[in-house]
């Protein structure tokens, strides 16, 4: 299937109306609830401030902290109501079993399979891959896998992992990983090289594309040493998009991918593990044992369907609204901002704060809370919420929920946001 097929932007405006909730106005109590859980790896304390006393009752909510707050629209949920089911455990959920096919062709893979999470999924694939005990992964010290799946390759799978440094663009120093590689193999000392992981999008580079040059010396790396290539793709998609390049160009460099269908392709649950029939025959097992078999889960797969047919087109308009905020935060006067907007490749942007007074946890609670001033300024309440994140920045996300409109609400705050800062400094002296 051509990329093409997914970017008629007819569709998209259908597939925006049709498949998706857009965002609606919550009240601002639920709203501080949902923003109560911020996720900064060095810098997380976030923590919002509640709407001004007296405040707004309602307030207009442009949710940005992540890619995985979407939620299933009309025809999404009508698809999952519809769906034929059947027991999954035992391979007979014609939905799922459809999902599969369409992952594999896409991917250009030879096989596919549903699971819960990309969590689970990156933890399958590094089971499989290293499968004895001794066995060792390569990943980037920032990448999700390393950081934010709780350790689980150690903890559940007892696999070793070494780190390369992640650079700014989400690739590595070939040298440095070729450094890494284990020749010791089978003298007891050493564990033995299995596997390289790479992620694409990069998420905490704030969504960086892997150029298809630096994966195909990756993986010219793993074949002259027997390794295997895993790639947490879970945003991959936005990375074809990016390039302008079906997803299996990317993943011809691979031998496993896996794929979330939750984040930008806004299905409720799930992600694809896709890769060798073998692998995906022991893949099925881990998945059992992890407590990952679903039992009618065509219900989610009808879901999944429409992720992978409709929504990959649309994840342009998420690319395009990152960018129109990150030149606004450029634009922005006073000049508070920091962006690099040759880094500014997919829907996550990240940007730093060029005032030391001002900290990232404060700009992300100034922009979240709402005051009686704002409403007198902008006519409304208008409450933004992004992730204070690693290395004293900030890190906003776009998704099906953020229109235009809503990044230009966005940016009036941002706006608004600096003014006052900058009076309060003013005041301060
Ligand atoms: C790059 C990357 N990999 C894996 C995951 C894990 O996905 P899940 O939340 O479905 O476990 C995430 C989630 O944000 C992610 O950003």
């Amino acid at each position: 299937m051509s990329l093409k097929t997914f970017s008629c932007r007819a569709l998209f405006k259908f597939v925006n109306h049709g498949f998706v909730a857009l965002s609606k106005p919550l009240s601002a109590r639920d709203a501080v609830a949902v923003a109560s859980s911020a996720r900064g790896y060095y810098n997380n304390t976030g923590k919002p401030r509640c709407p001004g006393q007296g405040g707004a009752a309602h307030v207009r909510v442009v949710d940005l902290r992540s890619d995985t707050v979407t939620k299933p629209g009309p025809a999404m949920r009508q698809a999952m109501a519809e769906a034929e089911v059947g027991d999954d455990v035992m391979r007979e959920d014609p939905s799922v079993n459809e999902l599969q096919k369409i992952a594999a062709d896409m991917f250009g893979m030879e096989a596919a399979l549903f699971v819960p999470s990309g969590t689970m999924s990156n933890l399958i694939a590094v089971m499989v891959h290293c499968r004895e005990r001794g066995d060792e992964m390569i990943v980037g010290d920032l990448s999700h896998l390393h950081i934010y799946e709780q350790g689980g390759s150690a903890q559940l799978a007892g696999v070793h992992a070494t780190t390369v440094t992640t650079l700014p663009d989400g690739s590595f120093d070939l040298e440095q990983l070729e450094s890494k590689i284990r020749h010791g193999y089978p003298d007891p000392h050493y564990p033995r090289s299995r596997l390289i992981c790479v992620e694409n999008t990069h998420n905490i580079q704030g969504g960086r594309v892997l150029p298809l040059t630096f994966l195909q010396e990756v993986r010219a790396l793993a074949d002259r040493y027997g390794l295997s290539v895993h790639m947490d793709g879970a945003r991959v998609m936005n990375a074809a998009v990016a390039q302008g390049v079906p997803p299996s160009t990317i993943l011809q460099h691979t031998h496993t991918v896996s794929v979330c269908l939750s984040k930008g392709l806004g299905a409720p649950v799930g992600t694809m593990l896709a890769g060798p029939q073998d692998f995906i025959s022991r893949a099925v097992r881990c998945r059992k044992a992890l407590g990952g078999g679903m039992r009618q889960a065509g219900i989610l797969a009808a879901a999944g369907q429409l992720s992978l047919l409709k929504m990959v087109g649309r994840l342009e308009d998420d690319h395009h609204n990152a960018k129109t905020f990150a030149q606004a935060l450029l634009d922005c006067d006073p000049p508070l901002f920091a962006v690099d907007m040759a880094a500014v490749e997919t829907n996550i942007l990240r940007f730093r704060l060029q005032e030391t007074s001002l900290s990232p946890s404060e700009f992300c609670a100034r922009m979240s809370e709402v005051g009686e001033r704002e409403e007198a300024a902008l006519g409304q309440g208008i409450q933004v919420l992004m992730y204070p994140h690693f290395e004293n920045s900030v890190r906003a996300v776009w998704h099906l929920g953020i229109s235009p409109e809503d990044t230009q609400l966005a940016i009036q705050k941002l706006q608004f946001v600096a003014s006052q800062f900058l009076k309060d400094k003013v005041r301060a002296q």
